[in-house]
């Protein structure tokens, strides 16, 4: 039987691109340059199944011009605002995300991101890059220890458990706000104190970490009001999404000092992030690194494939969205 043909719309690592060849006849695209949405579409015709990435935005306009033949798309990310599920659903689309693989490499960054803003790491860092550290001092880049402190973790799935657990063996103190409230014994994991309303929790994190996927209801969540919530001086980091975020809110709270520190991972149009940040000396900001680590980008790739597989054999994709 011929195999059946995919489109994968960026290189994945050799693990996952080996995978999919050895079942299917596989397009892959250059990563330079980056495919268009054109490209997709046109390379769409001549493929049964697309696997994207959130590069790919797909709203309502684009899902509309995918090919009759294309009924499965399956993205390597746990993050599916790019895509318009009820216009998938309305095509008869089934999708697919990557929910799993991403989960202790993003806490990992939230983490590193916590411990950079606290320690004030990206100074330290340019202060040698630019060869203007003058010696060690008393006074020089003091920042503040994390045991102890209260850890607000707004969105408490398993990115947000995960970075818990992690927190915990820095000693912080787990507090938490979710639309659900975790299990008892979830909770008593990690030690973790449940609020019954985001006001609620902003009142005590002196660090808050953004964990909740973009949705309707969260897309710029973090303004001006939530920030005057927060205690004087708080950190904030983020690696969900950047459209969280009201970046100039952000960026006048970091420059007035009602804010002492944030470390980002994702920022609202990335990669052309708002200005206002670049010169921020109280940031520590990385290029969306949330998943990149390899053994979190083979599971993503192993999962896309899992929804890939499944829908030609006729099942339900086990990381179904729509
Ligand atoms: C995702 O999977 O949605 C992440 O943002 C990728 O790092």
């Amino acid at each position: 039987m011929s195999k059946k043909k995919i489109l994968i719309t960026w290189p994945l690592p050799p693990a996952a691109m080996e995978r999919a060849r050895a079942t299917y006849d596989v397009i892959a695209h250059g990563d330079d340059p980056k495919i268009t949405i054109e490209e997709m579409l046109e390379t769409a015709k001549s493929v049964d199944a697309i696997l994207l990435t959130l590069n790919e935005k797909c709203p309502k306009a684009v899902i509309d011009q995918i090919p009759e033949n294309i009924k499965c798309i399956s993205t390597f990310s746990i993050g599916f605002d790019h895509i318009d599920l009820e216009a998938c659903k309305a095509r008869g689309i089934k999708v697919g995300n990557a929910p799993h693989g991403v989960t202790v490499a993003t806490a990992e960054i939230a983490m590193l991101l916590l411990l950079g803003a606290a320690r004030r790491a990206s100074e330290g860092e340019r202060m040698i890059r630019t060869r203007s550290w003058p010696g060690w001092q008393p006074l020089q880049l003091v920042g503040q220890r994390l045991d102890n402190k209260k850890l607000g973790i707004y969105g408490f799935g398993k990115i947000g458990q995960a970075l818990a657990q992690r927190a915990r063996g820095f000693d912080m103190e787990i507090h938490y706000y979710d639309i659900y409230r975790a299990k008892p014994e979830v909770e008593a994991k990690y030690n973790a104190v449940y609020h019954d309303s985001l006001d609620s929790l902003l009142s005590v994190s002196e660090f808050f970490s953004i964990n909740a996927p973009s949705t309707p209801e969260t897309r710029y969540f973090f303004n001006k009001d939530v920030i005057e919530k927060l205690p004087q001086g708080a950190i904030v980091v983020n690696t969900a999404r950047g459209d969280l975020v009201n970046d100039e809110d952000m960026i006048a709270a970091l420059k007035s000092g009602r804010l002492a520190y944030a470390g980002l991972d994702v920022f609202a149009g990335e990669p052309k992030i708002n200005e206002g940040y670049y010169d921020l000396p109280n940031t520590f900001l990385f290029p969306h690194l949330g998943s990149a680590a390899i053994e979190a980008r083979n599971q993503m790739g192993f999962e896309a494939l899992d929804n890939i597989d499944a829908f030609f054999a006729g099942k339900d994709m086990p990381f179904k969205l729509a």
